[in-house]
């Protein structure tokens, strides 16, 4: 049964699932019409475990509808992280060769039609299939579906079982399809497995050939797929956690791999890599169509802040081996609920947007919230640009959440004296994005002053009339931005630690802020998404008001502006 906290934090412009545990998101793929979304699902609980594949697609990314589950997990294992590809022209063999397809004496035949000849199609017809699925559902649950199990579990299985978005065919039409790519997890052994898509990404069927991959390894997981171009093969990204091993893998196929390289120990190590992710990443300015690669590593535990974080790398892929450009380490977050991002596959324009879970391995099974559990971040698109010492790093803003603003709420400032502040009621129940650029004004001394800060100290709060609040500022003398959610009362737990922080650019007392508040999600993109914190937050009332308060030095305020975001998630 759904309970009051399940209602209150469950965001409005968020995915999160109807009811279960989701963790890590998987699969994302653009395939030209649907934007696919599949995800670590435990349909029968709000802890993780019998792993599945959830599914749900979107046409802007914010708006999601459910699909019917994609992958279960069978006696081979539960279904781990992974990711999805385009193989249009079949060069896998797995997709069965449309009619049109078939060569005509005399035709020219199309590199199509080379392919699905060489590569051999799954061999027996739907029927079969579909009583090989129901063999290993009768094997994995004594015979009783998914849906049996759900209700007896008390969950509405409904919305999961029926599927409300009519898959018509995505693309023009195409040779071949949808393929997964992932992890059969069991105690003994992780292997990978590929699944092909017989209609665009809803259902998902075993390669009768699986694994594609295995290593004879307890801990190798979590393939990420992309098409390499210059060398027309596939690479895949995985790790091998406990030796803290990025494994770099080429196919032609995707049915046979060659091990390529490896990449690590690097970086925090922590206890796991999992879930890497490489994408060639734009870099901003200068010469145009410049990119660089970028990997990305999560870990857990293990990472600074506690728990799970990722770090990432850049440098150069030539198809074999990744090299870095340089030692440095660098995560995507300051805060702690930011894990195993995944960047889109075929995205327009091939920009570089990511999704991640926004949780943490340390307290995602004890949250408030208990019906449903998981929550995914807003997309965020990345590219590259030189930090204050010249060095690439990632910035990270919003995509194209811009189309979701409500007419902006009247705030109108342009400057706060030191010591006050100005209020503004929050609208009720809706995700908001608040907008500032702000100067601190020189105080003329640096000296301490009380409990003020030396040079002034410029705060974002949200609060509420039982005395909870939610504080984002910056601090002048450091130039150092804080969160703190430690005056937030429902939700503690001892790895639920409080503030966090983030140095900005040294000596400037200019910033920005762009800061999305969704129920017990919050996101801050500081300076044009150079510095980004991302925390589960979770007042025991809801907050109420949003005031911006100045100690110590004037601010002045080039810019601020608040929205209310339309929602576009109805649970
Ligand atoms: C990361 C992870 C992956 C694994 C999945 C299991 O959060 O531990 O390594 O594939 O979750 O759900």
């Amino acid at each position: 049964h759904e309970t009051l906290a399940d209602k209150q934090y469950r965001p409005k412009i968020h995915f999160s699932p109807s009811t279960g545990f989701m963790n890590d998101p998987n699969g994302l793929i653009f395939d030209g019409r649907y934007y696919h979304l599949y995800y670590q699902y435990n349909p029968f609980g709000p802890y993780a475990g019998h792993v599945h594949w959830g599914h749900a697609v979107s046409t802007d990314l914010y708006t999601w509808q459910d699909l019917p589950i994609a992958i279960r997990e069978t006696e081979a294992g539960e279904a781990y992280s992974g990711c999805a590809v385009l193989d249009r022209d079949n060069r896998s063999g797995l997709f069965p060769p449309r009619t049109q397809d078939k060569p005509q004496p005399g035709a020219v035949e199309t590199a199509a039609q080379k392919a699905a000849q060489l590569f051999s199609p799954l061999p027996g017809d739907e029927q079969e299939r579909r009583s090989v699925d129901r063999q290993a559902q009768d094997l994995l649950h004594g015979g009783r579906t998914d849906t049996d199990l759900l209700k007896e579990l008390g969950n509405d299985p409904v919305s999961r079982e029926q599927s409300p978005v009519p898959m018509s065919p995505a693309l023009p039409p195409m040779a071949g399809g949808l393929v997964a790519i992932y992890t059969r997890a069991t105690p003994q052994r992780q292997t990978q497995y590929i699944a092909w898509s017989p209609d665009g990404g809803q259902t998902l069927k075993d390669y009768e050939g699986n694994p594609v991959l295995d290593i004879g390894h307890n801990s190798f997981r979590d393939p990420k797929v992309l098409w390499h171009a210059p060398t027309e093969k596939w690479v895949m990204v995985v790790v091998r956690s406990r030796e803290h091993k990025v494994s770099f893998y080429g196919s032609f196929d995707l049915k046979h791999w060659m091990h390529l390289s490896d990449f690590g120990p690097s970086g925090i190590t922590g206890v796991d890599y999992e879930c890497p992710a490489l994408a060639e990443v734009e870099v901003e300015g200068e010469t145009p169509g410049e990119k660089r690669w970028v990997l990305f590593v999560s870990i857990n535990p293990g990472g600074p802040q506690g728990g799970s974080i990722t770090q990432y790398f850049v440098g150069q892929f030539d198809g074999e081996r990744f090299t870095p450009d340089d030692t440095i380490v660098d995560l995507t977050d300051f805060g702690k609920d930011s894990y195993a991002l995944q960047t889109y596959e075929n995205m327009p324009g091939n920009q570089t947007v990511y999704v991640a879970w926004l949780d943490n391995w340390q307290y995602c099974e004890e949250l408030p919230n208990k019906s449903w559990r998981g929550i995914m971040t807003i997309p965020r698109k990345v590219v590259l640009r030189r930090d204050t010492s010249g060095w690439l790093r990632i910035a990270q803003n919003p995509y194209q959440l811009e189309a979701l603003r409500r007419p902006a709420i009247p705030f109108a400032l342009s400057r706060l004296e030191p010591q006050s502040s100005r209020q503004v009621a929050l609208p009720t129940g809706e995700a908001v994005e608040l907008l500032l650029d702000v100067s601190l004004e020189d105080r003329g001394s640096t000296l301490p002053d009380g409990d003020h800060g030396r040079a002034g100290r410029f705060a974002v709060v949200f609060s509420n009339r039982q005395g909870e609040s939610l504080s984002i500022g910056f601090d002048g003398f450091s130039c150092q931005l804080w969160l703190d959610r430690s005056n937030l009362h429902g939700f503690s737990h001892p790895f639920f630690t409080g503030t966090f922080s983030s140095a900005l650019i040294p000596g400037s007392r200019r910033f920005s802020l762009r800061i999305v508040l969704d129920a017990c999600t919050l996101e801050v993109f500081a300076n044009e998404g150079m510095s980004v914190g991302t925390a589960l937050v979770y007042p025991a009332n809801p907050l109420e008001t949003l005031s911006l308060q100045v100690t110590n030095a004037a601010a002045v305020i080039h810019k601020v502006a608040l929205y209310p975001l339309r929602q576009t998630m109805d649970r």
